[in-house]
């Protein structure tokens, strides 16, 4: 009867106050309180993503966004360097591909995040700067694995090339600490759904000058995503086409939550929850899927599941008894891993509540762990 918990690495739990703020009537979006609404969002979106420039927002899903980044800053047959780091870079990947980008994937095994030593080298050999962009997701959400992007800045800056930096921060941005102009990067793309606590259905593009200047001359095909027109109406406001008024509410809301918690306090948060779940997981005698002690994503934990047990049936059983829902694995880790996302709008007892429920799942499917995970979970949130 009490309301269901929802702990997949998104979409995330809406705060009531933004459930609230959205339930407002929709407005004249071409009126003048409509305006204000547009100036006070477009102007305070940008501190969450460490940007003083400008960032787009539309009406869309994350994968609009994607597709957005591209079709503005390229052209036709322009190289991309992409990095197989899970299932959400090897979609943008192929979404490239199929935009007509000519894309070098370089290959990885799902458990680390891209290697700036393989952006140093690809770079350096790329001496003709054939090369357009290079293509890194933050957050990749299939694995819990957080790329390292400043050591991918450096490494573009190391090779003294000219490619743009284009970042997904759809599972990371509002939970993760992101820097979109002192980490140099050119396109930031993310989603309403995640660390900024809203529903589904809005999407951002930060732009750097450099991207804005690459934009002039892309050649890929664009309209609806089309940065010129919603730059040029956005400095009154408006959009050029009808907006998600009522999301807009919502992001108002919501940007405000984050501020007064503070977004060092809010990436604090995330990493503390971050480290009991680990303990809890490590207690139980599980593996963390991330290979790399430097590259733990804050916003959420891939667990493998031992040769033998199915990962969708432990979800099953958990969803069945306990009314949770925890993030399946994707592509090649389906069945093998299942993710606990602790993004969002989260505190310390829906993290317990969360760990309770996946070491009862555990034990109804009869996976052979430790019970003292819990607690491993519970000492570390004990402490600040
Ligand atoms: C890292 C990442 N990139 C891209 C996407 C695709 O976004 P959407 O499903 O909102 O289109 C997701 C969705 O979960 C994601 O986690």
């Amino acid at each position: 009867m009490s309301r269901h918990f929802l702990q997949i690495p998104g979409p995330t739990n809406v705060p009531d106050s933004v459930l609230r703020a959205m339930s407002a009537p929709t407005i004249d979006h071409r009126g003048p309180e409509f305006a204000a609404l547009g100036l006070e969002v477009l102007r305070d979106i940008r501190p969450v993503f460490g940007t003083e420039g400008p960032v787009v927002i539309y009406p869309a899903s994350g994968t609009g966004a994607w597709e957005a980044a591209l079709v503005n800053t390229l052209s036709p047959g322009d190289k991309v360097l992409c990095f197989e780091t899970g299932h959400f870079a090897t979609l943008w990947q192929e979404m490239a591909g199929k935009l007509g980008l000519d894309v070098e994937f370089v290959p990885g095994d799902w458990r680390r995040g891209a290697d700036p030593e393989a952006v140093l080298r690809h770079l350096s050999a790329d001496t003709g700067h054939t090369i357009k962009a290079v293509c890194v997701v933050h957050n990749e959400t299939s694995t819990g694995v957080t790329s390292r992007v400043p050591a991918v800045r450096a490494a573009i800056d190391a090779a003294g090339h000219p490619a743009l930096l284009l970042v997904d921060t759809i599972s990371s941005l509002g939970s993760i600490d992101y820097r979109h102009d002192e980490w140099g990067v050119d396109v930031t793309v993310a989603g309403s759904q995640k660390g900024l606590m809203l529903p589904p259905g809005l999407s951002f593009n930060a732009v750097s000058d450099k991207a804005l200047h690459a934009s002039r001359t892309a050649g890929l095909a664009k309209s609806f995503w089309d940065w010129a027109p919603i730059l040029a109406a956005n400095e009154r406001g408006f959009f050029p086409y009808t907006p998600a008024t009522n999301l807009l509410y919502g992001l108002r809301e919501a940007l405000r939550l984050l501020y007064d918690e503070g977004l060092d306090a809010v990436f604090e948060r995330h990493i503390r929850h971050a480290e009991a779940t680990r303990a809890a997981v490590r207690g139980w005698g599980l593996e963390v899927l991330c290979a790399d002690e430097r590259e733990h994503s804050a916003a959420l934990t891939a667990v493998i599941v031992p040769d033998g047990y199915d990962a969708d049936k432990i979800r099953a059983i958990i969803l069945d008894r306990f009314d949770m829902s925890l993030g399946s694995g994707l592509g090649r880790l389906a069945g093998r891993v299942f993710r606990i996302g602790h993004l969002g709008d989260f505190n310390d007892l829906t993290l317990a509540g969360t760990l309770a429920g996946v070491q009862m799942g555990l034990t109804l499917a009869g996976v052979p762990i430790d019970p003292r995970g819990l607690n491993d979970a519970l000492e570390r949130l004990q402490t600040p």
